[in-house]
């Protein structure tokens, strides 16, 4: 299948560039801009894709509370104009979203059949992004995923919280750490994998694709220590002590419900992703 990926210089894209079986043509943001809509077409016409892979986003979510114009103008717009010009080729559009889109209050893991309510702007800006594809195109994946981490880190964000703890931890510096926002983090190398088993499916909709297992970000970091044989000084905080200017769920673990009901196995779970990504990174002992 004919695969145009967007998005290629970020963790997720980098994954995406090195599990792809197949014909795979990659545009980083400085060759493809989802906000160019012109350009957006020029491209995915001439290349005549039967998939498009939307990795792009503007997600530095507290950024995106004072920067609301571009949040929308990349994670909703940007979104449309890809599955837009995707259309025009009848090709599969793919877009990648986020847990964010939830509240975080229902208690229990999100099916995909579930409201969401987002409580930031980003999620507000990636739920219309979902919106958007959706009505434009026919043909789509729509797959939210939550906590990623990958070997390449990611861009958008100058690195990931894995890479933050282990530098932090090796300076000496004490780590106070959030321990009431609990998800699934999420490998890229694995969702990566998992994102090419589902085009192959041909099924269309909406999908929650994460590694199994939950965590607050407390314990995604204890987790981490332990595996590197650290013993920084770690304190678990409230959210309200971080006082962050987004406001994030408290509870953002997606079922991989739909995933299953395609026919596909869930993912493996957090901890053996974490061990494999710090194999991968030489940071195993
Ligand atoms: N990171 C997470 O924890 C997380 C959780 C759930 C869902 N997601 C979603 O997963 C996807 C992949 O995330 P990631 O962690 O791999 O992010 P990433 O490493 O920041 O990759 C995103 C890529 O999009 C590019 N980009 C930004 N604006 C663009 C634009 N206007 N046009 C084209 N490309 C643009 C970035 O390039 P530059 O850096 O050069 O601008 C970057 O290479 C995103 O859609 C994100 O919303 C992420």
């Amino acid at each position: 299948m004919r695969t145009l990926l967007i998005g290629s210089g970020g963790q997720l894209g980098r994954d995406l560039i090195d599990v792809w079986s197949g014909d795979l043509v990659a545009f980083s943001h400085q060759d493809f801009d989802v906000c160019n809509r012109e350009q957006a077409r020029q491209v995915i016409v001439r290349e005549q894709p039967e998939l498009v892979i939307n990795t792009a986003a503007y997600h530095r979510v507290d950024d995106c509370e004072t920067n609301g114009a571009l949040a929308l103008e990349v994670n909703a717009l940007g979104a449309k104009n890809v599955a837009d010009a995707a259309r025009e080729v009848d090709a599969a559009v793919m877009f990648i979203s986020t847990d964010y889109v939830q509240d975080g209050l229902k208690g229990s893991p999100y099916v995909e059949g579930d409201l969401p309510r987002p409580l930031s702007l980003y999620g507000v800006s990636k739920l219309a992004g979902e919106h958007l594809v959706r009505q434009s195109n026919a043909q789509h994946y729509v797959v939210r995923s939550s906590s990623l981490f990958g070997v390449a880190g990611a861009s958008g964000k100058g690195g990931n919280f894995v890479e933050t703890m282990i530098r932090k931890a090796k300076a000496g510096e004490p780590l106070r750490v959030v321990d009431d926002q609990v998800s699934s983090p999420t490998f890229t190398a694995d969702l990566a994998t998992k994102l090419q088993e589902l085009a192959g499916t041909g099924r269309y909709g909406l999908y929650h694709i994460t590694n199994s297992g939950q965590t607050s970000w407390f314990g995604f970091a204890e987790k981490i220590f332990k595996l590197m044989g650290l013993a920084p000084s770690l304190t678990p905080i409230s959210s309200d002590e971080l006082s962050a200017p987004a406001q994030r769920p408290a509870f953002s673990v997606l079922e991989n419900r739909a995933l299953v009901d395609a026919g596909l196995q869930k993912l493996r779970s957090w901890e053996e992703a974490l061990g494999a990504y710090l194999e991968a990174k030489g940071h195993a002992a």
